[in-house]
């Protein structure tokens, strides 16, 4: 018997389960759609494969080739990556939220539950720059150190990118840029590099759990963002107008930016 009935016909409400109170309160809840997974579009497979190369040049750049292969490049490559990418592990949530002020509550198709996900996704990014601190200091990074540290231009020139792609682009160019290309890349490489990087205990890194949070956190849970953000670019893509093209650009401009930011830590 649901609540109201219960209550209607004199039930006494100790006697209704708790559980279908539960299920029935849920269930006059309103809540948008959770986004779900679709089989992509013509247009997104053919941009998926012309982005192809810029992805894989981006998830292998030599520090985490050499990482996953065992052959240990040294600990200073991976403090420097670690102190140079800070700034976008800091800044990712404020480009999130940039693209949850471009969404509307049903007026498009789509925008609530995109809004939603956003939401959800900035509640999980909460304390990821705190879990990027512990993970530089288990290397040895000095942590204020890093924070008043100059910007190498290649970051830089990502976070202007990131910055601007979520401030004045389309709502699916922004989430292209960080939440497809961004979160994307770095479910590969935390994968690729998370056994491996305990070998750096031998230097002195304690690889305990709350060194390896960031990496373990965005090893799991990155599976689904990615695919997750192309819903939301199908949903908020207009396929008459020229914005498959833009959507692709701002993509591939993040990917090129970021395997330089890469490459650049390992090579300095
Ligand atoms: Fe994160």
């Amino acid at each position: 018997m649901s609540y109201p009935d219960a209550v209607s016909q004199g039930t006494a409400l100790e006697e209704v389960p708790v559980s279908s109170l539960r299920n029935e309160i849920a269930s006059r809840r309103y809540q948008p759609a959770a986004l779900k997974l679709t089989p992509h579009p013509l247009w997104m497979e053919t941009m998926l494969s012309s982005l192809k190369p810029a992805w894989d040049a981006a998830c292998m750049p030599a520090l985490f080739r050499e990482t996953a292969e065992g052959r240990h490049p040294p600990l200073r490559a991976w403090q420097r990556f670690l102190v140079r990418c800070f700034p976008i592990v800091e800044n990712f949530p404020k480009y999130m939220g940039l693209s949850l002020a471009k969404t509307t509550y049903g007026v498009r198709a789509g925008d609530a539950s995109i809004r939603r996900w956003l939401l959800q996704n900035l509640g999980v990014e909460a304390r990821h720059a705190e879990w990027w601190i512990d993970w530089m200091q288990a290397v040895g990074v000095d942590a204020p150190g890093a924070f008043k540290a100059p910007w190498a231009p290649e970051v830089q020139a990502l976070h202007q990118h990131l910055l601007a792609t979520c401030l004045a682009g389309s709502l699916a160019e922004g989430v292209a840029a960080s939440n497809w290309a961004i979160e994307g890349v770095t479910g590969v490489w935390t994968r690729a590099v998370l056994e491996p990087f305990t070998a750096y205990a031998r230097d002195g890194v304690r690889m305990d759990a709350t060194a390896l949070r960031w990496l373990k956190a965005h090893a799991r849970y990155d599976d689904a963002h990615p695919d997750e953000a192309l819903e939301i670019i199908k949903l908020s893509t207009d396929v008459t107008t020229g914005a498959p093209a833009r959507v692709e650009s701002a993509a591939r401009r993040s990917l090129m930016l970021l395997a330089r930011v890469f490459e650049s830590c390992h090579e300095a």
